[in-house]
């Protein structure tokens, strides 16, 4: 039997960076993100009886590097003793370049191993497995507005206000293809060790999200507009002090910026965020949606727009 499942990536508005356990995978800080519609990873998983190892497929190309976080994930949800699986991912969206592809992914993959294994976890559960493998792939398991909160040996997430209460749209602006060149783990490391504004950044975050929490609850957009910029902006400055520095942005990134701030002043309602890698998004209300997506398509350096509404957590779609 094969079993597929899809979820969507999420962009956090207060941001997950650091952590509190590596072994563990735990994040040093709760974050808040909204989960996306339009792009998606579908995963399907099938348990064989042959030996040898698992197999891996992503987007029709070999991909040695994510296998081994692969197996370990299906170890997680299936059991160091399952037997050996076939996986093939695909995402309608460029992987690994800071679009939270990992996110989706891994999401996907707990939901359709869990099934493919028959199981049938709580969703909070597939939530805490996904977050193993990769943190910011918990939030993927809920949609809408999702609040992760970092526990000391756990985390606890929940949908705060579903998709269609305040429904917000996401245009992305693509500013770089390609692989980053270096990965959010590693670049969370270097940030924890060697940041002198680490510490500041872990002091605040609490503040940040429950000033972003009541924005959501109360659909004040200027006030999530506000934390959310603040909140990226800090992430960004603790990758940057960081020794050696890291610095994802391009000159597009900044044009994208500027951009947000132009339609800003012009009294829409937008603001941008930034994760690890060079692409902008923009969250405005739907009215501003068509505006924005004009505007970044029409910007310095930007190769392609995509725009999202908000959509459902990760969930089976097939089996065979
Ligand atoms: C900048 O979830 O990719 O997107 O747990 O090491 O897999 P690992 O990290 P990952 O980090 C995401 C960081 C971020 C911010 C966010 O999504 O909250």
């Amino acid at each position: 039997m094969t079993t597929i499942a899809q979820a969507q990536p999420n962009i956090a508005l207060i941001k997950y960076w650091g952590k509190r356990d590596h072994g563990e995978n735990l994040p040093a800080v709760s974050s808040l993100s909204v989960t996306l519609q339009t792009l998606w990873t579908r995963m399907s998983v099938e348990f064989r009886d042959e030996d040898g190892p698992d197999t891996l497929r992503v987007n029709d190309g070999d991909a040695p590097a994510m296998l081994t976080r692969v197996s370990h994930c299906l170890d997680l949800v299936s059991g160091p003793g399952r037997r050996r699986a076939n996986v093939v991912s695909h995402s309608n969206f460029p992987i690994g370049a800071g679009l939270a592809s990992s996110a989706s992914a891994f999401a996907a993959l707990v939901v359709a191993a869990d099934k493919e294994s028959g199981g049938c976890r709580e969703r909070i559960d597939l939530a805490r497995l996904a977050g193993a493998s990769s943190g910011s792939a918990a939030r993927s398991l809920f949609g809408g507005f999702v609040e992760l909160t970092a526990g000391e040996d756990r985390i606890d997430v929940m949908t705060i206000c579903e998709s269609p209460d305040w429904p917000l749209e996401v245009v992305v602006a693509i500013t770089a293809e390609g692989p980053k060149p270096v990965g959010s783990g590693e670049a969370m490391i270097r940030g924890e060790r060697t940041s002198p504004f680490y510490s500041a950044w872990l002091e605040r975050q609490d503040d940040d999200l429950a000033a972003a929490r009541e924005a959501v609850i109360g659909q004040d957009f200027e006030k999530l507009a506000a934390v959310a910029e603040h909140n990226c902006l800090k992430m960004h400055s603790v990758m940057w002090s960081s020794r050696p520095p890291i610095v994802f942005w391009n000159d597009s990134t900044l044009s994208c910026m500027e951009t947000i701030r132009a339609l800003q002043s012009d009294g829409h309602p937008v603001f941008f965020t930034i994760d690890a890698g060079p692409q902008v998004k923009a969250v405005c209300l739907p009215e501003a949606a068509a505006v924005v997506t004009d505007a970044l398509a029409q910007t310095a350096g930007v190769i392609d727009t995509m725009r999202s509404s908000l959509g459902p957590g990760a969930r089976p779609v097939e089996s065979s």
